[in-house]
């Protein structure tokens, strides 16, 4: 099989015709969403969730976080506490999921939330969201990419990894965020951070009032085992916070300051020349892999502030850079 692949700015209602024809196969569909490209399918259907699994090569353990088109659908399927309402309100649609307290018999598959009795909720932007309208039907989706890989932010990532594996791909251009969403989980009137992302934590904190509670220690990679360690790896070691290029390595920077021996590079690429953290969020992934598709057997990448989405940066490059099982 190859994917067919879709350009929504060709062809939009065709897209939107062909995606539910394939989702109402059972299949799953490759489509853009404002974050990262996602593997969508039925999130009632079992046997289409477990192709997300296999096409993946996911543990089954790891839940799926499922897309809803609006409030009223979500509130089919989970409990909102007065704070994650806030939450919603602020930031849907958007990157933001939120892990909720399942709805008994709701019809989301065991499968999608891994047999949890909570549920990650996210609204997207954009053509996910048309999608989710059309079909009906919420959509369980991680993001489009063999497990333990770099999330894809364009259909040619896509196409790369799992084009043979795939019937459909829908091509939305490039991801406008680039990093995944932020998960939050509100329990006793408290907001932990289970993921930083695409939403930065100052923003949850400026909306709601409250503190957000970063992880501590192993437990939440047990609730969401995505955050495991050599999670986004690339081929290439990766180096953080590099004041220097070692000959041959290639350069991944932010601003434009120049680094001591990055004439030797043998390639350098600029998430944000301006510094601007946002843009290095959208341009992330799309540099890690052409870094690693250079060859090269190391990527050195200079500091990136910690704050704003720099928080989600770091948390994937740290990922990256994690040792290999
Ligand atoms: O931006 C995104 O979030 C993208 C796009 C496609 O929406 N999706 C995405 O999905 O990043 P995925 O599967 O790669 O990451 C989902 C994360 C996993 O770490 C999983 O463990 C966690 O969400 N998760 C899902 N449901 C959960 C639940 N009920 N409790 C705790 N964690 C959950
Ligand atoms: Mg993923």
């Amino acid at each position: 099989m190859t994917a067919q692949i879709i350009d929504i700015t060709r062809d939009h209602a065709g897209a939107l015709r062909q995606a539910c024809t394939v989702l109402g196969d059972g299949l799953p569909v490759a489509i853009p969403t404002e974050t990262v490209y996602g593997l969508a399918a039925d999130a009632t259907n079992p046997a289409a969730i477990t192709r997300i699994y296999e096409t993946k090569g996911r543990p089954r353990f790891n839940p799926l976080i499922c897309h809803m088109s609006d409030l009223d659908m979500a509130e089919r399927y989970a409990d909102f506490d007065p704070i994650s309402r806030r939450l919603a309100e602020a930031f849907w649609p958007g990157p933001l999921t939120l892990i909720l307290p399942l709805k008994p018999e709701s019809g989301i598959h065991a499968l999608a939330t891994a047999g949890l009795d909570t549920i990650g909720i996210r609204l997207p932007k954009g053509f996910a969201s048309e999608l989710i309208r059309a079909f009906g039907k919420p959509l369980a989706a991680p993001s489009a990419n063999t497990s333990g890989k770099v999330s894809p932010t364009s259909a040619r990532h896509v196409a790369d990894d799992l084009g043979e594996k795939l019937a459909l791909i829908i091509d939305g251009g490039a991801a406008p965020v680039g990093v995944e969403s932020t998960i939050v989980r509100v329990e006793n009137g408290v907001i932990r951070l289970l993921r930083p992302g695409g939403v930065a934590a100052e923003e949850i904190e400026k909306a709601t009032g409250l503190a957000v509670i970063r992880p501590e220690g192993p437990a939440a990679i047990i609730e969401a085992p995505g955050m495991l360690a050599s999670h986004y790896a690339p081929g290439a070691a990766v180096r953080l916070n590099a004041d220097h290029v070692v000959a041959g390595e290639v350069l991944i920077r932010l601003g434009s300051a120049p680094v001591k021996g990055m004439e030797l590079a043998a390639a350098v690429f600029d998430l944000s020349p301006s510094g601007d953290l946002a843009q290095a969020a959208a341009n992330l992934f799309d540099y890690l892999k052409r870094a690693d598709a250079t060859g090269a057997a190391s990527i050195a990448v200079t500091p990136i502030p910690d704050h704003g989405l720099g928080e989600a940066i770091n948390d994937r490059l740290a990922r990256a850079a994690a040792p290999r099982e």
